[in-house]
């Protein structure tokens, strides 16, 4: 793994940044993995502002709410299309199909999505819990795109949201983690105290489903830019790690 250490949100947008910016330039066609939430907001409000050339880029996200129209500004296919896609031009952009009765059939159908588009670069945050995507403790590594009921601590953590708490979705559509690992590169991105336990745990800890995060440390390319107070559990790890 290699770690980055920033001092604030900015540059830890600017980081990731730059690694994406590199991979597009490096493959002009390639497959870019998205994620939502809060994380990636700066680096998406960088690609807005640098506009950098996406028109051969394809990209594929990691997960979607399940019953959660597309319409709905709280549907990361609505997140994504404000924060990216209705700025730049993309060849395609893919996210799991959460509106299908079949919901079975929707993760069929987005693993050969993923099959027909290899991702590059995976960009991923990581949940309070050490969840990637919406892999939740206890998923198998073994996992490929499937049906997810969010823990109660993943609720909480999206509750701020949603207008009521019983608005808060509880099931999704996510990559599995043998879908994400597929990625040839990976770029996790992590700020504030909140993820510091999760970020000990997925970089010092035994590498257990319990632990989702844990697996990227078999990953041979994954790149880790957390802020100090992410990374400010973490002990063994000190000597790898380039302060930015
Ligand atoms: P966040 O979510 O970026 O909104 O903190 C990350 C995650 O749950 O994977």
């Amino acid at each position: 793994m290699n770690i980055i250490v920033v001092k604030n949100e900015q540059e830890l947008a600017q980081k990731a940044y730059d690694i994406i910016a590199n991979m597009i330039e490096q493959k002009p066609n390639g497959v870019l993995g998205c994620a939502t939430g809060g994380s990636p907001v700066g680096i998406y409000e960088l690609m807005r502002k640098n506009k950098p050339n996406t028109s051969g880029i394809t990209t594929v996200n990691l997960d979607e709410y399940i019953n959660l129209d597309f319409a709905n500004p709280k549907s990361y296919h609505y997140y994504m299309n404000e924060e990216l896609f209705a700025h730049l031009p993309f060849k395609a952009n893919y996210l799991p199909n959460g509106m299908k009765e079949n919901a079975e059939e929707a993760c069929a159908d987005y693993e050969k999505v993923l099959e027909a588009h290899p991702v590059d670069l995976q960009l991923l945050g990581i949940g309070e819990n050490a969840h990637i995507a919406f892999n939740e403790p206890g998923t198998s590594f073994e996992s490929t795109t499937h049906v997810i009921e969010l823990t109660e601590s993943t609720r909480q953590a999206n509750r701020r949201y949603f207008e009521r708490e019983e608005d808060v979705p509880t099931h999704a559509i996510t990559m599995g983690i043998k879908s994400i690992m597929r990625a040839k590169s990976i770029v996790l991105v992590a700020s504030g105290e909140k993820k510091a336990d999760a970020i000990k745990a997925m970089i010092e800890g035994e590498i257990t489903e319990e632990c989702p995060a844990s697996i990227l440390q078999k990953h041979n390319d994954v790149t880790i830019v957390v802020d100090e107070a992410a990374f400010s559990k973490c002990e063994k790890s000190k000597l790898d790690v380039v302060m930015a």
